[in-house]
């Protein structure tokens, strides 16, 4: 039950944390070599409750706000009626409370007065109890002068289509999706782009074509899609705001950034930085999905002022499922041409994201970065449609583009009739990747695969797919230790959202000063500290355990200043430690990890082209696949990593673990679905919205290649996003060898399989 809990059963980071901690307490393994795999330091609080999360943090008195959202999906707003709420805020008769309980009502919708999708926020209101303001958000009447609009992205793309944005300003202001920066693209209607990359793109259209021209059998040329996933975290967005007579701002919030949040609620309301703080200290999963201010933070903020009291505004599912965002669809061409050789002589990708009022899309972009440097163009288009905003999700771009790529790859190994493994050990010129086909040549799993046709109702394949990353993604971290009490305190504002930071930076400290890990108090997800980094783009663990590192060496310093007996370097013998934290109370250093230049994805990086830009995947599945009902079982997954050096094994195994059962999802069950004539998201709930539960989850082997990067970032590069990138194409590879059946459409349902 212990291993089986561990990792498998959900994919949100945080309560990976409690399963992990729950095998753990149940196989008697907490105090097991804590120093070469130490378990996470929460685990026991969340799994004991004791951990409070921001929902929980509602102070005495305080009130409940619900948002009232468009039940159009394009409309002109004429009027908002408040019903009974007061909208503006009454002078306070005394210090302190509420003046009545009389609920509070504000405008979400600002000056356009449009809604562009179903579920769009245009109002919030707060009362004393949940019932209460649920009646309140009853009482609001909208009136609405509904306005066509496109649903899906044929529609949107339709001669004479009813357009998502209409002037230039409109289209400047989109919500945009992407991580990489994108230039302007022009727009023609509803669709934007291309925004083109290429190194030798002129070479590569030519040689396509007149491959096309002559039938040359070493041309693939293949169209896939994908259906749009949410990022459906356990912990839905959640914001308790305190605006208290004094202007200060507390915003309780489950973010990926509290440094941000920070910052961009002060711009919002020309609030001084020093009187907004932002508090994280847990995060039940976030996936790209909770960055920067987001409707909840706002609705809370702006009813609390009105109320002069607390007020939660929590997501419930069906609003977390319909508007906190979503990895876009997308539809993807590929073409591949080899040369006589059998070497890559050129590719082309052209993708479409479908991210609904959203643009951005960066899945062409990354396709520059795979396979050396052949010749190549690559072109990324958006569709916008009157539908929920696209955010970045877990490696954005990045898992849509493996889909189609790492599956063309193999229908070329087919095609010039070699193994999948062997073609890429072939075209990859990654050192790190190479390290990591070598293993899965010597794999069991890949070795003892079923060779030939299969037959019978139940067949068993494996196939593999690789992945890459970016790193080069300038965070800004900062880890302060103070002397306090006679023991250390490790605090920044950066946040856990179920990496582990919480552990790794205790456990960077301890280690680097040969100190127990017990004599550490760590303070995270508080916008007050020194500046940490944000969780996105795989960079945490990267940017803040050097930090973490470097204030180590600082303190150590610090230390032999009072306590000369301090070594210079190794262990503090213990006895010698106690004396100088004694010494040096109230001693306080910062370490740092500076900026890295954004560059990967530069044709001049040389780094490209020996692959030390990017962070490396390969994974090898093993599927049985059910050929009566059109059932696919991963039975089995192999997950190797090229990251760099890992911190914590543990905690880095739960990501990569979160991140198979996140990839399985995205293969076979993850579709978000809406009504084609009211736009209304259906799939707005944990049962119609499918996610995979526990025998949906293939064992799983993860290992490390923990070497390299030294010369870049002196430690590793980054697990988050590069662990998720593969896993779907890797499922289709096993399909395809187990049926000789190619999926191209996301997911892999039952009624495409058979
Ligand atoms: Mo992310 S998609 O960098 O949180």
């Amino acid at each position: 039950v212990a291993d089986a809990l561990s990792g498998h059963l959900c994919r949100c980071g945080a309560y990976e944390g409690i399963f992990a901690a729950v095998a753990a307490a149940c196989a008697g393994e907490f105090d097991a070599e804590p120093d070469r795999d130490p378990p996470r330091v929460d685990a026991l609080d969340k799994v004991t409750g004791r951990a409070r999360f921001s929902a929980d943090l509602v102070p005495e008195g305080g009130w409940e706000g619900v948002i009232v959202r468009s039940a159009h999906a394009h409309a002109r707003v004429r009027a908002v009626h408040p019903g009974g709420a007061r909208s503006a805020a009454t002078p306070l008769p005394a210090p302190g409370g509420p003046v009545d309980g009389q609920p509070v009502f504000t405008d979400l919708l600002g000056e356009e007065r449009l809604v562009r999708y179903a579920g769009q926020p245009i109002a919030a209101v707060a009362a004393p109890t949940a019932a209460l303001a649920r009646a309140a958000a009853e009482a609001v009447r909208v009136d609405y002068d509904p306005l066509p609009a496109v649903l899906d992205t044929d529609e949107a793309r339709a001669e004479g289509a009813p357009q998502v944005y209409t002037t230039r300003a409109q289209r400047r202001a989109a919500p945009s999706y992407g991580e990489a920066p994108t230039p302007p693209s022009p727009w023609r209607g509803n669709t934007r782009g291309p925004s083109t990359a290429s190194w030798r793109g002129a070479t590569a259209v030519r040689r396509l074509r007149g491959a096309a021209e002559r039938g040359d059998p070493r041309l693939v040329a293949q169209e896939y899609s994908t259906a749009v996933q949410l990022h459906s975290p356990l912990e839905p967005h959640v914001c308790v705001a305190s605006w208290e007579r004094d202007g200060t701002l507390t915003l309780r919030v489950s973010t990926q950034t509290v440094v941000k949040t920070a910052q961009k609620a002060a711009e919002r309301w020309e609030l001084p930085p020093e009187k907004v703080h932002v508090v994280s200290e847990y995060v039940g999963g976030g996936f790209g999905a909770k960055g920067g201010l987001s409707t909840d933070m706002v609705a809370a903020a702006e009813l609390s002022r009105l109320s002069h009291t607390p007020v939660r505004v929590s997501f419930d599912r069906a609003e977390e499922l319909t508007d906190a965002g979503h990895r876009p669809g997308t539809r993807t061409r590929v073409a591949l041409l080899a040369d006589a050789d059998g070497d890559l002589a050129a590719m082309t990708v052209d993708s479409e994201g479908d991210g609904g009022i959203s643009v951005g899309s960066t899945t062409a972009t990354l396709g520059l970065l795979g396979y050396g440097r052949s010749p190549r163009r690559v072109r990324d288009f958006d569709v916008v449609t009157h539908r929920p905003p696209g955010k970045p999700m877990r490696a954005p771009g990045g898992a849509p583009l493996a889909w189609a790529l790492e599956q063309a790859v193999d229908t070329m190994a087919e095609r010039l009739g070699e193994d999948p493994l062997s073609l890429r050990r072939r075209w990859d010129g990654n050192p790190k990747r190479q390290a990591l086909y070598e293993r899965v040549a010597a794999l069991d799993l890949w070795r003892d695969r079923p060779r030939g046709p299969r037959t019978g109702r139940f067949r068993r394949g494996v196939g593999l797919a690789s992945s890459n990353w970016l790193y080069l993604m300038g965070p800004k971290a900062r880890v302060e230790l103070s002397v306090r009490d006679g023991r250390v305190l490790v605090r920044s504002a950066t946040q856990d959202i179920g990496t582990g930071i919480r552990t790794v930076l205790g456990g960077v400290v301890a280690d680097r000063l040969g100190m127990p890990a017990s004599d550490l108090r760590v303070e995270i997800g508080d916008s007050g500290s020194v500046h940490g980094t944000g969780s996105f783009g795989s960079r945490t663990t990267t940017s803040m355990g050097p930090a973490a590192a470097d204030a180590a060496d600082r303190l150590r310093d610090a230390l032999r200043e009072h306590e000369p007996r301090v070594p210079e370097s190794g262990p503090v013998p213990e006895h010698t430690l106690k004396d100088a934290l004694t010494a040096a109370e109230g001693v306080r250093v910062v370490g740092k990890r500076g900026r890295d230049r954004w560059g990967a994805l530069s044709p001049d990086m040389d780094d490209v082209a020996v692959g030390r830009g990017l962070s490396g995947a390969v994974h090898v599945m093993e599927v049985e696949v059910d050929t009566l009902l059109g059932r696919v079982r991963p039975t089995r997954c192999w997950a190797g990593m090229a990251v760099g050096r890992v911190y914590a094994e543990r905690l880095a195994r739960n990501q990569v673990e979160g991140a198979v059962v996140q990839g399985v999802g995205y293969a076979l069950f993850e579709e978000r679905r809406h009504d084609p004539g009211t736009g209304v998201v259906l799939t707005d709930n944990l049962e119609d919205y499918r996610i995979p539960g526990m025998g949906d989850v293939p064992e799983t082997e993860v290992y490390f290649h923990q070497e390299g990067f030294e010369h870049a970032v002196g430690a590793g590069v980054g697990l988050g996003e590069v662990s998720v990138v593969g896993v779907a194409a890797s499922v289709a590879n096993a399909v395809h060898d187990a049926t000789g059946w190619r999926p191209r459409d996301l997911p892999v349902r039952p009624d495409r399989l058979l």
